[in-house]
């Protein structure tokens, strides 16, 4: 049971008088109770009056306005005084429960970057930015050298050019589009801050305690490095929410949306499972699980019966060690009234309850689930998220601008879909031993360590589109030909075009909204059906030169498949299936029931059988 992570106001209700008793109550009845808690440093939410101490330390949206109090999250990452103020706090309850043996784990501060939070355009932010600026960009003495910084960002261009570092101001309200250069220097140094704001606390609980550390990351938030705050953490834990990720954060027709309202996308919430166990290093929970409908989406489903325990199940499937349901009790109160618990707000039990206990019970009862590698490895880098964010180059058919995020997904949800498990790695991934197929979508920027790990490996690897199209500073000198020894390809021209004119690929399928226009190609292995080339092959290397729609990238995939011997099998796309070491699980979303393979899938269910031996 996760506790106290919003409770700063009842801690400490003015400055330096702590009031702990009803805390001690707590952690004291839940652990007699049998439950072991995860508590909570409190500082997403500052109260009142240390806001009222640092009047500048609230956060700054883009267009300059100051976030105030009266939610949560209202702070800004680079304040020196709030950060101050959080070590304090932390080494309180640190000092207080580090060894209290019913604390099993703690739970840093509360889903960074909620709210759009990550990003500050304050005064704080600014002299950080400046300082973080110096460290990076220096001469070769290693002295802070602002002619290293016009050159890398190449601020000739518009007259751009500094003079000093305390010149540089942060990359909002410019007239038209900043300097992408500049963005992604600020993406980055936001992003830094969140792992320096949590480093913090990590290196204040582990001087009183021994127990394990986590943070809640979210859904589909990517604008920080996950992989860089989870490398100070021993858990990584996420906040699972499908139906209202399915409203609000998911790409999909409306058919979609109205079919799988009730139980969520097939592929999300595994998407996040298998990323979050990376972040994590292999440890991972779910922090809060949707147990009813929630509030905060445009409009707000009921889940189908079965669902709270299919999604439990999933979680465990994918490797999780713990599910905890988000929450306890509705709140008759404040903005999450309409949000359900596990219990109504009266105390009784509500529906996702009885599916909750049967996890529980089944779990009990069940053999230990054993994880092992998967066969497929696919690549996520925030830093390239951050480089689609800033330079698009178009839109979808919903009118959004093209997403890293997107691509990603829509190769992993073809790859399910022909009933493939996969491992989520880091950009920082050395060694891809063990793999039969490796993908790196989109990776705009590949560092030489990537190129090296994905020369060397023996699998089948696809790489594109935009790979390698950029430098570490977002210039485009190596542009337009994907630096990858195998390859001989080049780019001559990009192709953004309106997303209601695909363009027809050969074999079936099509080609959305970009494609890249290319010359001395290899082998040519998908084209469009005026035979110009779409994807082109050398030995194990693919290289993809557009984004596709479902079919095309089946078609892309299927051959490399074969090609690095995995077993694929067509999926409908309510059904979903894991292998775990010895085991599979599959999953049917759908309400009616489905014939695969040697199975009958009822309607809303989890099926659980040994794995016929590689
Ligand atoms: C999460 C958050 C919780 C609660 C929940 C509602 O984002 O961590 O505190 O707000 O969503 O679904």
């Amino acid at each position: 049971v996760r506790i106290g992570e919003f409770a700063w106001s009842l801690l400490e209700p003015s400055e330096g008088n702590y009031q702990f008793d009803w805390l001690d109550e707590a952690i004291e009845t839940l652990g007699v109770a049998g439950l072991r808690v995860v508590l909570g440093t409190p500082t997403a939410t500052p109260p009142r009056w240390i806001v009222d101490k640092y009047p500048d330390m609230l956060a700054v949206d883009g267009n300059g306005n100051m976030r105030k109090f009266g939610s949560r999250r209202h702070y800004c990452f680079s304040h020196a005084g709030y950060r101050q103020e959080c070590a304090r706090i932390v080494s309180t309850l640190a000092k207080r429960y580090g060894s209290n043996a019913h604390v099993a784990a703690w739970q840093t501060d509360n889903e960074y970057g909620c709210h759009d939070t990550t990003l500050s355009y304050s005064q704080a932010a600014r002299a950080a930015f400046q300082d973080w600026l110096r460290e990076r960009y220096v001469d070769e003495h290693g002295a802070p050298s602002i002619e290293a910084l016009n050159k890398a960002w190449g601020n000739v261009f518009w007259s751009m050019i500094y003079d000093d570092f305390a010149q540089i101001d942060l990359p909002n309200l410019t007239v038209t589009e900043a300097n992408p250069a500049h963005c992604l220097a600020f993406r980055r140094f936001s992003s830094d801050q969140v792992v320096r704001f949590n480093r913090l606390q990590v290196e204040i609980l582990r001087q009183y305690s021994q127990a394990p550390i986590a943070h809640n990351y979210m859904g589909r938030t990517t604008d920080f490095d996950h992989f860089k705050v989870g490398e100070a953490l021993d858990i990584a834990s996420w906040d699972s929410y499908p139906l209202g990720f399915l409203v609000d954060r998911i790409d999909a027709d409306k058919q979609h949306k109205i079919r799988f309202a009730r139980q969520g996308d097939p592929d999300f919430q595994a998407f996040h499972h298998d990323l979050y166990r990376a972040v994590g290093k292999g440890r991972w929970w779910i922090m809060e699980q949707q147990p009813g409908p929630v509030n905060w989406a445009s409009y707000n489903p009921d889940p189908l019966p079965g669902m709270v325990r299919l999604w439990s199940w999933e979680a465990f499937a994918h490797g999780a060690e713990a599910v905890c349901y988000f929450r306890w009790r509705q709140a008759p109160f404040a903005q999450e009234q309409l949000h359900a618990g596990l219990l109504r707000p009266d105390g009784t039990d509500a529906p996702g309850f009885a599916e909750a206990r049967q996890v529980a019970r089944e779990l009990r009862e069940a053999p230990e689930i054993e994880q092992s590698a998967a066969h497929v490895a696919l690549i996520f880098d925030y830093d390239a998220d951050a480089m689609w964010h800033i330079q698009p180059h178009g839109v979808d058919r919903a009118g959004k601008p093209l997403s890293y995020f997107r691509l990603v997904f829509d190769v992993y949800r073809a790859l399910r879909r022909l009933g493939l498990s996969i491992d989520i790695v880091a950009p920082t991934t050395a060694d891809f031993r063990g793999y039969d197929m490796v993908l790196s979508p989109g990776l705009v920027h590949m560092s030489d360590g990537v190129k090296a790990a994905l020369a060397s490996s023996s699998a089948e690897v696809i790489i594109g589109p935009r790979a390698a199209a950029r430098d570490a500073e977002f210039s485009a000198s190596s542009m337009f030909i994907p630096d990858i020894d195998e390859l001989s390809v080049t780019v001559t021209r990009l192709d953004s075009f309106p997303p209601h004119s695909p363009i027809p690929l050969e074999g079936g399928g099509e080609v959305q909204s970009y494609r890249e226009i290319l010359e001395n190609q290899d082998k040519v292995v998908l084209k469009t059906t005026g035979g110009e080339p779409i994807a082109v092959n050398r030995g194990k290397m693919t290289y993809l030169a557009a984004m596709l729609d479902a079919e095309g990238l089946r078609n892309v995939l299927l051959p490399v498949c074969k090609r690095a011997g995995l077993t694929t099998i067509d999926l409908p796309m309510g059904v979903r299936v894991r292998d775990t070491k010895n085991e599979q699980f599959w999953f049917n979303l759908d309400n009616e029931e489905h014939k695969i393979a040697d199975f009958t899938l009822p309607p809303i269910s989890v099926t659980r059988v040994r794995r016929h031996p590689e």
